[in-house]
């Protein structure tokens, strides 16, 4: 497997692959590597010839006070696991390589960063569409894969794509759950034990809503309503960011299920804010 640092030698390893007739898989990941990255490795490797992993703790995704400095890091272990794993290659940027002094220029997708996630972390997703943009650039792939836990992300760099014409067929990979339900995430490693204990109520609560669902409920107000009373009647210190029902489509909020919504949430446990979503389909 090699290891790249700078955009020049990932260009030429890029060029290299598509010289030789192969396609690129690229799975773009902020490290701290756990199963469901490796999954979405998986589904790179079953979609192209070559596999390219970039593992870079993005700063510009990262408002004031948020968990920049904190956020977990163990490039050696990474490294190890794409190997494992059957990455052909990693990228492992340096910041001031991406965005060196003086670095002045952002792409933003408007209107689908509104809500949810959007609402409280501004600037956020224009940090993941300016990174994004850049490591299509120097990569060049033919596949990306991004995970479905962060669905809103995922939404946005679809549109990204299809806007900029990048061109890359974009494959969202399933999220991965602990055994407890917990949607798999690398900030998981941060919560306290008693946090932990208590984080699955938020999957047990969009488990409740899709049973709901299923039973034929299709109001907003019903759907979110269950999912929060079962989230602090189960959890003394779980504090909601947002509960919310927005079409797939335009990630506004919508107070029926019509077509497919997505039923989305993000929960702080001390500092650690987690999320996750349930799609709600109406075949
Ligand atoms: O989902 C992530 O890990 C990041 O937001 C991404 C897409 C790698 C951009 O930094």
């Amino acid at each position: 497997m090699k290891v790249l640092t700078s955009p020049e030698s990932v260009r030429l390893w890029s060029r290299e692959q598509h010289a030789a007739g192969k396609t690129i898989g690229f799975v773009p990941t902020m490290g701290y590597l756990h199963e469901a990255h490796l999954s979405l490795i998986d589904l790179a490797r079953e979609h192209a010839d070559q596999t390219v992993v970039s593992i870079f703790v993005n700063p510009t995704q990262f408002g004031p006070g948020e968990d920049f400095d904190s956020y977990p890091r163990d490039e050696d272990r990474d490294l190890r696991l794409c190997k494992e794993r059957g990455a052909d290659a990693v990228w492992v940027p340096a910041v001031d390589e991406m965005y060196p002094q003086g670095y002045k220029t952002y792409v933003e997708v408007n209107e689908l960063g509104k809500h949810l996630c959007g609402a409280n972390r501004p600037g956020h997703f224009r940090g993941v569409t300016t990174i994004v943009s850049k490591l299509f650039n120097v990569v060049n792939p033919d596949v990306a894969v991004f995970g479905r836990k962060d669905a809103q992300q995922a939404r946005i760099l679809m549109q990204l794509n299809d806007d900029l014409q990048f061109g890359v067929k974009i494959l969202l990979g399933d999220t991965l759950r602990e055994p407890s339900g917990l949607a798999m995430s690398s900030r998981n490693v941060r919560l306290k034990p008693l946090h932990r204990s208590q984080a699955p109520v938020l999957y047990e609560g969009l488990q409740l809503a899709q049973k709901l669902f299923n039973q034929g409920e299709r109001s907003a107000e019903k759907l979110i309503g269950a999912v929060r009373r079962h989230i602090l009647q189960h959890s003394d210190d779980a504090t909601v960011d947002y509960i919310q029902l927005v079409g797939w489509n335009d990630l506004e909020p919508v107070d029926r299920v019509t077509e497919t919504s997505l039923l989305a949430l993000a929960v702080r446990f001390g500092n650690v804010r987690l999320i996750d979503n349930i799609l709600l389909e109406i075949s």
